[in-house]
């Protein structure tokens, strides 16, 4: 097998095909134009899909090229040795032009010549489709290899579940596959050993699809006008099985985002599994995140879709940081070496490499912020505590809200010598679900009839934002309109121009100092011209009846409102304003998230 880089590699695939009549063309975006059934690419034939469809390419029938992918569908697994939630997928493709006979020919020489990867012959397998109502047996296939020196007892028929590829989404175009598979030379796991068995005698190489079916949102086949090859071959995989190693980490990939995470931590790699596997999850959460935040459609950290994605896969960055050490700015670090690594490959990030950083600092910072308040209430709790045991509701109130992950509360209980019952954590979070499912049902009924403690603390913050919206602008802003979901608030108020960056600033600060003064929240009853004698603000109109509820934030704010809200302002996170525009003529809105 010939050993090779990163870069020899993605040259040497793209040359061969290109040689071959295949056009190279870019890698497209993380993020897929037209499929709002999945979050990210997740192969290089996502975004050709409309021309798998039969419309005309650009750039002709036959292409190649070299794709970022994401798949997080086990973002929890990832940590051993195989799993990523990044990857690139080298590939090519035939839109109605050849198909099954020259497609594996291709694969064949590109594998096993000497001038191109050199893998033995005898070291390859191969599956095809066994066949079923929607598509025949791949006999053809088999033929095919078999004429290439495959033995036909390296040549196993597998049923849809192993031989069938796509649709990337929920529907589109796909059909069977011929996988090729490097055998790492254990022996068989059983009698009936084969590439479909998880034993890891196989080790999966590339994948030839023949994509002459869409899969319509019926769940029906329909056959396509063209019958396409598509292929996908992992980057890193490949990489691993050519230079004989064990684990993607341990190629070119990795090697500087490595080094970089053990200067920062004090910490080296291979010593010890605990600390190698914090290492890996790290390094891969934060390629990842740089690839999504450096993106030509580069997304931020939010509550939502492929912005909560990157929220998650940063913030568990962060965690397994503080087990060996890391401290706040390290992942702008290591994503550094990321884009010195990629960035004659993918020029974006080189290009966004201030936003990546920045965005991940920030990131990092109010996770960081969450779990200091996390760990005072833990404290409180702790000093409480009657028995060695912190039970379910308790340890889920952290986590609900203060944000405080249960891995945290069980790594500090252990810390002190206590446990966790996280069976009953796991019972409180259910029934919390059931209620939270019932309440976004309520909520398209509009207003605060969405009852959960987020919503209760968006409400906190909405007030915060006027009183100091107020302070930073003028006494007289007053609310034309508000609106909160579980994800964020909107506020509208009367004011005539944009308000500038640095405004905008100066209230998110404002807001922010209240909620680390963790002042408390109360509530009076009272006539309608008390609140008036007091200062409160708010809506004066006849629909609050005669007596009204006034809310009072420490010394910051006094509103008239309905409520609820949360109890301390220190519950409410990082208060950010995501967006600040015209709502219509004199009134401008805000949209603002706690994280
Ligand atoms: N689209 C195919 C895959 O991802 C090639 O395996």
């Amino acid at each position: 097998m010939n050993r090779m880089n990163s870069d020899k590699l993605r040259q040497l695939y793209l040359k061969y095909f290109e040689e071959r009549g295949h056009a190279v063309i870019p890698s497209a975006s993380l993020i897929p134009e037209n499929d709002p059934t999945v979050l990210f690419t997740t192969a290089g034939m996502h975004p050709l899909v409309s021309y798998l469809l039969g419309e005309k390419h650009p750039a002709g029938k036959r292409l190649a090229n070299v794709q970022k992918c994401v798949r997080t569908g086990d973002i929890d697994e990832v940590g051993d040795a195989t799993h990523c939630t990044f990857f690139e997928m080298l590939g090519n493709w035939s839109l109605g032009d050849y198909f099954k006979e020259e497609a594996i020919k291709y694969s064949f020489e590109f594998l096993t010549s000497p001038k191109y990867l050199g893998i033995p012959i005898e070291r390859l397998a191969v599956s095809v489709f066994a066949g079923d109502e929607d598509a025949p047996r791949d006999t053809e296939s088999a033929g095919i290899w078999k004429k290439h020196g495959i033995p036909e007892d390296r040549i196993f028929y597998l049923p849809k579940e192993n031989n069938w590829w796509g649709p990337a989404g929920v529907t589109g175009p796909c059909g069977p596959d011929t996988e090729m598979f490097v055998d790492t030379g254990k022996p068989k796991c059983c009698p009936g050993c084969s590439p479909a068995c998880s034993c890891g005698k196989y080790v999966e190489i590339w994948n030839d699809v023949f994509m002459q079916y869409n899969k319509t949102a019926e769940g029906r086949f329909e056959p396509l006008k063209q019958k396409n090859v598509d292929t996908g071959m992992g980057l890193e995989r490949t990489l691993c099985i050519l230079n004989g190693v064990n684990s993607v980490y341990e190629t070119d990939l990795f090697e500087g985002a490595l080094k970089r995470i053990c200067e920062l931590s004090g910490k080296s790699y291979g010593q010890d599994e605990m600390t190698d596997r914090a290492i890996r999850i790290i390094a891969d959460h934060v390629r990842t995140a740089t690839f999504i935040i450096g993106d030509q459609k580069g997304i931020t950290p939010s509550n939502t879709d492929q912005g909560y994605v990157l929220r998650r896969l940063i913030r568990r960055a962060v965690r397994f940081g503080r087990q060996i050490g890391l401290k706040g700015g390290s992942l702008s670090a290591i994503s550094l070496a990321f884009v010195e690594k990629y960035q004659h490959v993918y020029p974006e990030l080189k290009q966004n490499e201030q936003k990546i950083f920045s965005e991940l600092n920030k990131e990092e910072a109010r996770f960081l912020n969450t779990l200091s308040h996390g760990i005072k209430e833990f404290e409180k709790i702790t000093s409480s505590l009657k028995g060695k045991t912190i039970d379910g509701k308790t340890a889920f109130r952290l986590y609900d809200t203060f944000g405080f992950p249960l891995e945290i509360t069980c790594e500090m209980a252990k810390e002190h010598g206590l446990e966790v019952d996280v069976e009953g954590f796991k019972q409180a979070f259910s029934t919390h679900q059931k209620i939270s499912q019932a309440g976004s049902e309520q909520r398209f009924k509009g207003g605060l009839a969405d009852h959960t403690e987020h919503t209760a603390r968006l409400h906190t913050a909405t007030h915060l934002l006027q009183a100091a919206l107020r302070r930073v602008l003028k006494e007289d802003v007053e609310q034309r309109g508000s609106n909160i979901t579980v994800e964020r608030l909107r506020f509208d108020f009367n004011f005539g121009r944009p308000l500038t960056p640095e405004e905008i600033r100066q209230v998110e600060d404002l807001v922010n100092e209240q909620i680390k003064r963790d002042l408390p929240v109360t509530c009076e009853e009272m006539t309608m011209e008390e609140a008036k004698a007091q200062g409160a603000i708010g809506l004066f109109a006849s629909r609050y009846g005669e007596k009204v509820k006034v809310y009072t934030i420490g010394d910051f704010s006094k509103e008239i409102c309905g409520g609820p809200h949360a109890k301390r302002t220190g519950e409410l996170g990082t208060f950010v304003i995501a967006k600040e525009q015209s709502s219509s003529a004199g009134v401008r809105r805000i949209r603002a998230e706690l994280n």
